[in-house]
C-alpha cells in the first residue's frame, strides 16, 4: 500500500518525495478486514449514475441475469491500497516535536480496518506514539518499544493528555455522524 500526500515542501535536487510505502502481510486467509469503517466518497460519475444495470457477461453481474441492479453503498465506496492523507502542519491539534510522527488519520485508517477491539498492536518504533495513542483511543490492546528517553517521556505525555485522546476519537464520532446522515438520507 502507499501512504500519499501533495503537501511536502521538498527543497534538494531530485525526485520530490510525497509517498511513503506501507508494508502489508497477512498471516493466513482468515483476517480481519473492517471495510465500513474506511470507505472513501464514490466519484462524481458513480452519484450521477448510481444505479446501473449490469449485463449478466459482466464481471460485476455475479453470475446474477441482467436484471441486477448495483447500487452505490449508502456507506461509501471500497478503500483504495493508496491512502491519501496530508502530512502533519506546523501548529496542527496533533502535532508534537518528534521530526518523523505520523498522521493520526493514518494509523486510525490502519488500525481500524484491520483489527477489533482488544486485538493486539505492536510498533517496535514508537515515535511520538501515534499507534498507541489510536490503539489506546480505540480500545485495542498494544505493546511498544522506543529507543530514546526524550521520546518515551513524550509518548506518556501523550496518552496521559485527556483532550488529545479525545480528539483522536473525535475523528470517529464525525465520521460515525457522516455515516449516519448519509443512511438517513437514504
Ligand atoms: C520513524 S520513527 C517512528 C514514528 C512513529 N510512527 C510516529 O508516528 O511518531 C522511528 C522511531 O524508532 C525509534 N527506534 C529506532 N531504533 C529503535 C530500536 N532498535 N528500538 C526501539 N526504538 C527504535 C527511533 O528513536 C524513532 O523515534
Amino acid at each position: 500500500m502507499v501512504w500519499f500526500y501533495r503537501n511536502k515542501g521538498n527543497l534538494g535536487n531530485d525526485w520530490a518525495r510525497s509517498h511513503e510505502s506501507i508494508l502489508h502481510f497477512r498471516k493466513s486467509k482468515d483476517f480481519i478486514f473492517n471495510i465500513d469503517e474506511i470507505r472513501i466518497p464514490y466519484n462524481e460519475h458513480t452519484l450521477k449514475y448510481p444505479v446501473r444495470t449490469q449485463a449478466d457477461s459482466s464481471q460485476f453481474s455475479n453470475g446474477k441475469k441482467n436484471n441486477y441492479e448495483w447500487t452505490p453503498n449508502p456507506l461509501g465506496a471500497k478503500p483504495k491500497d493508496v491512502l491519501e492523507i496530508p502530512i502533519i502542519s506546523n501548529g496542527a491539534w496533533e502535532k508534537t516535536s518528534h521530526p518523523t510522527q505520523k498522521p493520526v488519520e493514518l494509523l486510525r485508517k490502519i488500525i481500524l480496518s484491520s483489527s477489533n477491539q482488544d486485538s493486539l498492536i505492536l510498533d517496535p518504533f514508537g515515535g511520538s506514539g501515534t499507534t498507541f495513542a489510536v490503539a489506546e483511543a480505540y480500545k485495542r490492546k498494544w505493546i511498544g518499544t522506543e529507543l530514546e528517553d526524550n521520546y518515551c517521556k513524550l509518548i506518556n505525555d501523550r496518552l496521559s493528555d485527556k483532550n488529545q485522546m479525545a480528539r483522536i476519537l473525535s475523528c470517529k464520532d464525525e465520521m460515525d455522524s457522516h455515516k449516519r446522515r448519509i443512511q438517513l438520507r437514504g
